[in-house]
């Protein structure tokens, strides 16, 4: 009986026994108290257990996953952040007022594989610390305030899955280095929407990449290499830049290309006809640049409907294409 009263008062306190590591209570308390809103906005007290509000590591009882979204908090970047060094997931989205640079306190986070800080106020250059992130997979620096070049060092990240640093004010050229990425798994790059000017390296074809878009920006010169019928390359849009090359010379991917957008360049020659046989083609956009010659047919689109063509808005604006969907050629 008395050992029924034992468990039945030791029962509740040992459902309550708090997991959270003290070293991440304290930065998370840390981290609330440096947004001069965050007392008043963040429901963290000294006896809420972490683990109760973050995902902790089942065994380690470490805070693996920091995420704060949709949250009009104010203030930098808490350095505090680094203190939690057992994170795997650091996400900062959509958080207006979120100012100033991305501190190097982060690079404390050796396990960290997705780096989310996006739609913020952050503003400063990308960091090349960044590099010291060494398992990081993703990096999403999207819908910033950054400003100043991309720097090299990024590509000597040997896990990295996807880059994305589009919507931004970054300026100076695609580094040489980015065509001898270490990562053998990179799977996409996003840099649109930025201020981004020169050539894209000739290295870059060499990689076998499955999405790159660098639209809205004032790259120029040759883009042909990113082509190339043996790579699987899915998405390219380099729409709204100042390329310059001959299309007649380009093989496409004929196995996995489905959405191509090079409009609004001064791309010229004709449109191989060898692109009738990307069957996966979904989205096409050859539109305002100085093609020529008779727009290839029937296409064979595997997800579009028998006798499908695409819409004429597709190939306008150009020097001299025709055939349907345009008026026919002379
Ligand atoms: C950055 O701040 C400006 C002005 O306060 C605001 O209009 C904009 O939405 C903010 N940007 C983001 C991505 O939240
Ligand atoms: C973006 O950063 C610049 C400094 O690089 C600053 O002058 C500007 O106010 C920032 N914009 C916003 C919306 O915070
Ligand atoms: C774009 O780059 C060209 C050189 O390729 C330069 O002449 C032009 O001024 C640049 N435009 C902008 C808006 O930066
Ligand atoms: C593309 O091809 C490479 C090498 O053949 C392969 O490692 C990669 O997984 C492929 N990517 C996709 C998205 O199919
Ligand atoms: C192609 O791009 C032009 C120019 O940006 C745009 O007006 C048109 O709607 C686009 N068409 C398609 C089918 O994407
Ligand atoms: C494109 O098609 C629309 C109707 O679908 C037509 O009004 C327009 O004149 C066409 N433009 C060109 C350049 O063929």
């Amino acid at each position: 009986m008395s050992m029924l009263l034992l468990l039945l008062l030791l029962s509740p306190v040992i459902v309550m026994a708090e997991r959270c590591h003290p070293d991440d209570k304290a930065a998370i308390l840390k981290i609330k108290n440096s947004f001069s809103n965050g007392p008043q906005l963040l429901p963290w007290t000294a006896d809420i257990d972490c683990c109760s509000r973050f995902d902790c590591d089942e065994t380690t009882n470490r805070v693996i996953d920091f995420s704060l979204t949709n949250t009009d908090l104010a203030g930098t970047i808490p350095d505090a952040i680094g203190d939690l060094t057992y994170l795997k997931t650091l996400r900062l989205h959509k958080m207006p007022f979120l100012i100033g640079e991305i501190p190097r306190a982060i690079t404390k986070l050796k396990h960290v594989t997705f780096f989310d800080i996006s739609w913020t106020n952050v503003s400063g250059h990308v960091p090349s610390f960044l590099s010291e992130l060494k398992s990081v997979m993703f990096i999403d620096l999207s819908f910033n305030n950054l400003s100043g070049p991309i720097p090299p060092s990024l590509a000597t990240l040997p896990n990295m899955i996807g880059l994305e640093l589009g919507r931004n004010r970054l300026t100076g050229s695609i580094p040489e280095s980015f065509g001898h990425l270490t990562s053998p798994a990179l799977q996409g790059i996003g840099l649109s929407h930025n201020m981004l000017s020169g050539e894209i390296p000739k290295s870059i074809g060499n990689m076998i990449i499955y999405r790159f878009e660098v639209s809205r920006n004032n790259l120029s010169g040759d883009a042909s290499m990113l082509f190339g019928s043996w790579k699987n390359t899915s998405v390219i849009d380099i729409s709204r830049n100042n390329f310059e090359f001959d299309l007649s010379r380009v093989s496409f991917m004929v196995d996995s290309l489905v959405t191509l957008d090079i409009s609004h360049n001064k791309i010229y020659g004709e449109i191989p006809s060898q692109i009738l046989e990307v069957y996966m083609l979904q989205s096409l956009n050859v539109s305002y640049n100085r093609l020529c010659g008779k727009i290839p047919s029937p296409w064979k689109l595997k997800y579009r409907s028998e006798g499908f063509e695409f819409d004429n808005s597709s190939f306008v604006h150009n020097k001299c294409l025709c055939g349907s969907p345009l008026p026919q050629c002379k």
